[in-house]
């Protein structure tokens, strides 16, 4: 399926009406210790899918459009929130093509900027006006879910028995909850059944994991440059990637041979080795392969969404799937 034109355009109109709604958020001037790298973190170049995915599931059942949009804005938010601390934890440095909060400033200044950027997006979720109470809990629980696999995703860094399933259901959690919860809304906003909500949410979710394991894969497999973000990171914390875990699983041996050989080089030099490993090893294949048994499973929810609107939903998934960055 190639991207139309129509498609494309109604990205780019969603993405520059979010990047304009964000700048119109008005936030006090002091104190700069706060509002400063909040006022940073919102010009940041993020991709946006998360809004947009809002926009389209929104579109799709016909919502209103005050709701949409702060919902969408909400929704970005959180997600910048989980960002910035996400940083801290990760201890990365740069971000959509800018430093860090903690980096441009110190971890104290992220904390506090995250949690005001958490709280703001509270303030906008509150404002919806079909089903609010119904939303607010969606958005929340799906926030605490965010941290759980936030938890399991520093818990496993120590762990070098991670099961591809525990990892699958860290995915889930940390990344697939927050794309479920998008879609979900759109089905919250236009009062569904709890079974299209349901299945709408199982869209997100398995779009979600399959975005996640993708961009596990990007981190080693793509460059810092084009992400705009920090690299590698996750071979040098050790974290447990689907790359990871199906290397250690099918061949113990060789894969230690290989992390002892390259425990001593920087990331930049080792990459190149691992590339090649796990390309010749056939485990970049198989991670391929897992990615697209999710995205078949998201497609095949989108049954629930009337025919004549599936279509850019359709696009969407193929869109998350092909990315670059
Ligand atoms: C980054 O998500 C964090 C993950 C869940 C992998 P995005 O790639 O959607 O973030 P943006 O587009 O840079 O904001
Ligand atoms: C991000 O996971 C997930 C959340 C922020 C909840 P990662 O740590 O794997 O994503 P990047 O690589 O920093 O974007
Ligand atoms: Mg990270
Ligand atoms: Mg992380």
């Amino acid at each position: 399926m190639k991207p139309d034109t129509k498609f494309l355009q109604r990205i780019k109109a969603i993405q520059e009406s979010t990047n304009l709604e964000l700048q119109k958020l008005s936030l006090p001037e002091e104190p700069r210790y706060l509002y400063d790298p909040v006022r940073y973190v919102l010009k940041g170049k993020g991709k946006r899918l998360r809004p947009i995915l809002v926009h389209l599931t929104c579109d799709a059942f016909g919502v209103d459009e005050g709701d949409k949009m702060t919902t969408a804005l909400a929704v970005e938010l959180l997600h910048n929130f989980t960002l910035i601390h996400d940083d801290i934890m990760d201890q990365d440095d740069y971000r959509h093509g800018q430093k860090t909060v903690h980096k441009k400033w110190d971890e104290s200044t992220a904390i506090l900027s995250g949690d005001g950027v958490y709280i703001i997006s509270q303030f906008l979720i509150a404002k919806v006006k079909t089903n609010p109470v119904e939303a607010i809990n969606a958005f929340n629980k799906a926030t605490l879910t965010v941290c759980e696999g936030q938890a399991y995703d520093k818990i496993y860094e120590e762990n070098q028995q991670v099961t591809l399933d525990e990892y699958l259901l860290m995915v889930e959690k940390k990344t697939g909850v927050l794309l479920g919860v998008c879609a979900e809304l759109g089905g919250i906003l236009s009062n569904q059944t709890p079974e299209v909500r349901q299945r709408l949410k199982s869209y997100g979710i398995n779009l979600g994991k399959a975005f996640q394991i993708q961009d596990d894969m990007l981190e080693i497999f793509s460059d810092p440059k084009t992400m705009g973000k920090s690299l590698g990171s996750d071979l040098t914390a050790g974290k447990q990637t689907a790359l990871t875990i199906l290397a250690r699983e099918k061949y113990p041996e060789g894969w230690d041979i290989l992390r002892n050989k390259l425990s001593e080089k920087t990331t930049e030099e080792a990459i190149p080795a691992f590339r090649k490993w796990l390309e010749t090893h056939k485990i970049v294949s198989t991670v391929e392969r897992l990615i697209a048994t999710f995205v078949d499973a998201a497609r095949k929810e989108l049954n629930v969404v009337p025919k004549d609107k599936r279509y850019l939903l359709e696009h969407y998934t193929e869109m998350v799937l092909n990315r670059k960055k």
